[in-house]
């Protein structure tokens, strides 16, 4: 049976079953540091204010501070049955120092005060994860510096299509991570704003100063509307959609990095840290990092949509169906954490076969298109029919178990007549490559280019 602290109104104690599904002690707590901290600026700015003396503050500082010794070295576990983090150690600390521990919560509601704490969380999680992105983006750098000149074949439908290179395909995820960590870094600067001193919904008739609070907690300023600013849980669901959209980019990494190292392609090989035997067949090797990447963007979808559905329909202001945002969030944070960590590691450590790569380029007639482009160009065919002429030019080649960049300038005269010599060097796949210079192309000037252009951007983040 609980003691209800934070009941006047109640006389009876909560049967076991309310308190299971009310508490949410144990996952909440987690957020220990961010409530002492917020009581803390919230103690200090009650005093600067006249509000509290000097002397309970001084008292409910030391107290919070052992308070939070205590649960690091594990000396107050936080498992008993009060119902939240804040009643736990709002209890703790008036166990510790009396009535100044029940002056805390003066013009302070716990609707603005888990406002903050949650809201403090998400933005050191923000920062923690934005770095991250950044190391996984200079790991992608130093990989595609090394692989300017390996040619890959590039894909639509999963079909050979164009030749490319091994550095412009990584590329192409770099640019992912860094548009994913500049949301992070934007929903970081939109959410800067402190909740504290908003009280229940509408303010506090004590004459309380939020700014400072808001910059003691390193917030800009405080947030402008207090009925919106416990009812919001926008920072909470941008975290979770920036974390999903996150594990999306890195879901597809992973994808080929699991096709990539199948036998059909052996493009790259995992680490052996990065790859598991199988209990039976004893030749295995399988991509299960990659695979649980894949697996765990699943879970953090839902998440992101789990939130949105609790916040839909509800009324302002506070509402308990509101505890239900944090566990979800700290599941996807943990997630994306790990896996930002895990994915840098494996990129990091993963063998690029370059033979391999190169060796695919002569499967698939890549280079069919520059000889449709070269028909347009140099015969002033229009580009229907050229596109036709090739086709017959890759027919033949089929026929005879050739690429078309195998065929001879004769092979390759017999369909066409306007075909000229300067064509064959052209339908070398690497001359392919090399001959999409337009920008953002894959010839591996521009593909350097892009590489420059994002290390720079990555010091300029430093
Ligand atoms: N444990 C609650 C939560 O996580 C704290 C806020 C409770 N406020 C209230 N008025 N019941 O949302």
């Amino acid at each position: 049976m609980s003691k209800k602290i934070a009941s006047a109104r109640i006389t009876e104690s909560s049967s076991q079953l309310l308190q299971e599904l009310n508490n949410s002690l144990p996952f909440d707590k987690v957020l220990y540091r961010e409530d002492i901290e917020g009581s803390i600026a919230h103690a200090y700015m009650l005093a600067e204010q006249g509000i509290i003396s000097k002397e309970d503050y001084a008292q409910i500082e030391k107290g919070l501070v052992e308070i939070y010794e205590e649960v690091k070295s594990g000396e107050f576990l936080l498992d008993g049955d009060d119902e939240d983090i804040h009643m736990a150690i709002e209890g703790r600390l008036t166990q510790k120092i009396g009535d100044a521990g029940k002056r805390l919560h003066t013009a302070r509601s716990r609707n603005d005060q888990v406002a903050l704490d949650f809201r403090l969380y998400v933005q050191k999680n923000t920062q923690k994860i934005a770095n991250l992105l950044l190391q996984n983006i200079e790991t992608l750098l130093n990989v595609a510096n090394e692989n300017v000149e390996t040619l890959l074949p590039g894909m639509t439908h999963l079909q050979h299509a164009q030749p490319i290179n091994f550095a412009y395909h990584l590329m192409a995820y770099t640019s992912m991570f860094k548009r994913d960590y500049e949301r992070f870094m934007s929903s970081y600067e939109r959410n800067n704003y402190s909740p504290l001193g908003c009280a229940a919904l509408a303010g506090t008739p004590h004459p309380i100063n939020r700014k400072i609070t808001a910059e003691r907690l390193g917030f800009k300023a405080p947030t402008l509307n207090c009925l919106d600013t416990v009812s919001d849980r926008d920072f909470a669901l941008e975290i979770l959609f920036n974390i999903s959209t996150m594990m999306m980019h890195m879901s597809r990494l992973s994808e080929e990095l699991i096709l990539w190292s199948a036998s059909e392609f052996k493009f790259v090989q995992l680490s052996d840290k990065h790859a598991t035997g199988s209990s039976i067949m004893p030749q295995k090797k399988n991509p299960d990092i990659p695979e649980l990447l894949r697996g765990k963007t699943g879970r953090v979808n839902g998440n992101l949509v789990a939130l949105l559905t609790v916040m839909k329909g509800l009324p302002l202001a506070y509402n308990k169906d509101m505890q239900e945002d944090k566990e979800g969030v700290f599941d996807s944070v943990r997630t994306a954490l790990l896996s930002l960590e895990v994915l840098n590691e494996m990129i990091d450590e993963m063998t690029v076969n370059v033979e391999q790569m190169n060796q695919a380029c002569m499967i698939g007639h890549l280079s069919a298109t520059d000889l449709a482009d070269y028909l347009v160009k140099e015969a002033g065919i229009p580009f229907r029919d050229a596109y036709h002429i090739t086709g017959h030019v890759v027919n033949m080649a089929e026929e005879k178990g050739l690429d078309i960049s195998e065929l001879s300038f004769d092979e390759l005269k017999s369909v066409d007549k306007r075909i000229t010599e300067g064509v064959v060097e052209l339908l070398d796949n690497r001359a392919s490559m090399n001959a999409r210079q337009s920008e953002g192309g894959t010839s591996s000037i521009r593909t350097q280019e892009q590489i420059d252009a994002l290390s720079s951007w990555l010091e300029s983040q430093k």
